[in-house]
């Protein structure tokens, strides 16, 4: 079976909108970027949980779709992914890859329960994380774990640069990126208050794994600057940034003695116990 639903919001106007459409032609270099810098991540927490063949798995904002993938191979045939996205145009739904065009804020569109549930950078961008998140921790089978990944972290520290108004440069067009992003919902802080978060929703066993790197200039992962600041950019030039800023800001990008942290990424898993 495969499936798309096409409710989307049900009329909730004074929602937050997110702001990284994966309709724009930018989307693409930001999802092979998040792809390349956090697959590795996720799939070595995922590799921790023991997935089984035979369990039902849901996926939220999948994007590419690369983890819901790596959760089909893993559950098998027998087994189902429920894959749930704003805009899922990305993902063609097969075998046991089951897809749903759908706002995780209006509900599951298929009910647990499930033994595994992923989503990242999906909940920073929503100010409804919290019950979002209780939701998904009522929808766990016993014994299933809940894995949300966000980044966390406003500071962006630089390595090496061209010069030092390179460096202010960057440091200004970034951060003028967090607050664009901030004015759709967006919380950097969450990242950190997943664990708790996860305890109050009755999750035992939580943990934490974190993971940055370098970014050096011209890089894949650098690219998420590039794709992130074309996509803002009518909002970035409406919080002080000129259009000369982003050419230079593209510049540096590109430059091989430029090399910055990337985001800190935060992958927090929870249990819920097992009968
Ligand atoms: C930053 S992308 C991350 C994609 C993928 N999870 C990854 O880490 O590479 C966020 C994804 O969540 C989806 N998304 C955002 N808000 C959503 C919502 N309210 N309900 C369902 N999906 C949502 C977006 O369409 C997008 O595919």
């Amino acid at each position: 079976m495969s499936s798309t639903s096409t409710r989307v919001t049900g009329g909730v106007e004074d929602r937050a909108t997110y702001a990284l459409s994966n309709g724009s032609d930018h989307a693409t270099d930001r999802l092979v970027a998040l792809d390349h810098f956090l697959d590795p991540v996720t799939t070595s927490v995922l590799d921790r949980l023991r997935v089984q063949p035979g369990d039902r798995c849901l996926e939220i904002g999948p994007g590419s779709g690369s983890i819901a993938w790596d959760l089909a191979g893993r559950v098998g045939p027998t087994g189902e992914v429920v894959a749930v996205d704003l805009d899922p145009s990305r993902l063609t739904p097969a075998g046991n890859l089951h897809i749903y065009r759908h706002d995780i804020r209006d509900g599951l569109p298929v009910g647990g329960p499930y033994n595994v549930i992923h989503a990242r950078l999906v909940l920073v961008h929503l100010p409804e994380r919290r019950q979002v998140l209780r939701m998904l921790a009522d929808a766990l089978a016993p014994g299933g774990w809940l894995v949300i990944g966000d980044f966390g972290d406003t500071t962006m520290p630089v390595y090496t640069s061209p010069s030092a108004s390179d460096t202010d440069l960057y440091t200004r067009v970034v951060q003028g990126v967090q607050r664009v992003l901030e004015g759709h919902g967006v919380d950097m802080a969450w990242a950190d208050d997943t664990h708790a978060a996860m305890r109050d929703a009755g999750l035992r066993n939580v943990d934490v794994v974190e993971h940055a790197e370098s970014w050096t200039g011209g890089s894949t992962g650098i690219r998420m600057h590039q794709a992130n600041t074309r996509q803002t950019q009518d909002e970035l030039l409406q919080h002080g940034i000129t259009a000369a800023d982003l050419d230079r800001f593209r510049e540096l990008m590109e430059h091989p003695d430029f090399a910055a942290r990337s985001y800190r990424f935060v992958c927090t898993r929870g249990q819920r116990p097992p009968l």
